[in-house]
């Protein structure tokens, strides 16, 4: 069947209400369009989730203005409606959501989620003030228009993940919050639609965030006296290698909590960021951390 799409919250929460009301799932896949394999993955794992109980799966499609803390990034960000289309329809979407700008903050919007503490005050919340209210404030507003039963959200947006899922349990939002790994290109480097604004040489350079995650987790995961700083700095020094990097951060933390790394961390989350040229990607993965029996714990 066809993709249904919505420009106006009234219209879609109107087609969603006969699925609730035979308590159908709805599945929930926010994105801001520019849609490539990794969102893919989302789509059609909401699809097969609901499938079994013949529920529905929504894509929303919004670059959300109040998330970019910069203009010009913002400006430059990819469209592709017709075959953002076409890959909704192919990975089991059901209903569309591209509401305008308007729609979504008409004159006078005046309320914002925010959260405090450590998902906020590192990597993306330091680098982009103001990043991470933006995107609590419109996924609670996306919760809210399609109340879902399940949110589906990538891995390689970590940072974001977390705050999402503190944001749900935190607020009691009755929706489970799904991350799905990351999906890479062949060389490694993760997509991303902001991979398109790259020049075939950034392109080339880009694989050094991927390499500097390899050279970290291989730190972590087989030098049990390595210190998490040790691994941090040869992460940096990856980046740093590459002509057309420029280092934005090289972190590592305890994935569970994303405070710092301690005796206790069985999870690191190796997280990188840097521009090529004006396009600012990120990265991570994760690296198991065992300590050796009497050890310091000093990381
Ligand atoms: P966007 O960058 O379009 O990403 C939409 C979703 O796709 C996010 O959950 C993101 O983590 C996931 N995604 C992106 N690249 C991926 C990849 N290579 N593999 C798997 N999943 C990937 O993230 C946003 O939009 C916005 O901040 C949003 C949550 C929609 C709020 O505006």
């Amino acid at each position: 069947m066809a993709v249904r799409v919505f420009h106006r919250v009234r219209g879609l929460r109107e087609a969603l209400a006969p699925a609730r009301a035979m308590g159908r799932p709805i599945g929930l896949v926010p994105t801001m369009g520019a849609l490539h394999r990794g969102h893919g993955s989302l789509i059609s794992c909401s699809a097969e989730d609901q499938r079994p109980e013949r529920g529905l799966t929504v894509v929303s499609i919004f670059v959300n203005p109040i998330q970019f803390d910069d203009r010009s990034d913002l400006d430059a960000y990819p469209q592709t409606p017709d075959s953002d289309l076409r890959l909704c329809g192919e990975a089991g979407a059901d209903f569309v959501f591209a509401p305008s700008a308007r729609e979504m903050y008409p004159d006078g919007f005046s309320t914002f989620v925010d959260a405090e503490g450590e998902c906020l005050t590192k990597m993306c919340g330091a680098a982009r003030p103001g990043h991470f209210r933006g995107v609590l404030t419109v996924v609670s507003k996306l919760f809210h228009i399609a109340q879902p039963t399940r949110a589906y959200f990538g891995e390689k947006d970590a940072q974001q993940l977390f705050a999402i899922k503190k944001m749900a349990r935190d607020l009691d939002m009755d929706i489970q919050v799904i991350g799905r790994p990351t999906v890479r290109e062949a060389d490694g480097l993760a997509l991303s639609s902001r991979n398109s604004r790259l020049s075939a040489r950034e392109r080339a350079a880009a694989r050094c965030l991927v390499r500097a995650l390899g050279e970290g987790r291989a730190i972590i995961e087989g030098n049990q006296e390595a210190s998490a700083d040790s691994a941090k700095k040869s992460m940096a020094a990856a980046i740093e290698a590459e002509a057309l990097a420029r280092l934005d951060y090289a972190e590592i933390l305890d994935a569970d909590t994303f405070g710092d790394v301690t005796r206790d961390t069985r999870k690191a989350l190796l997280a990188v960021a840097a521009y090529f040229g004006e396009t600012r990607l990120i990265d991570n993965m994760s690296a198991d951390v065992c300590f050796r029996e009497g050890s310091d714990g000093s990381r």
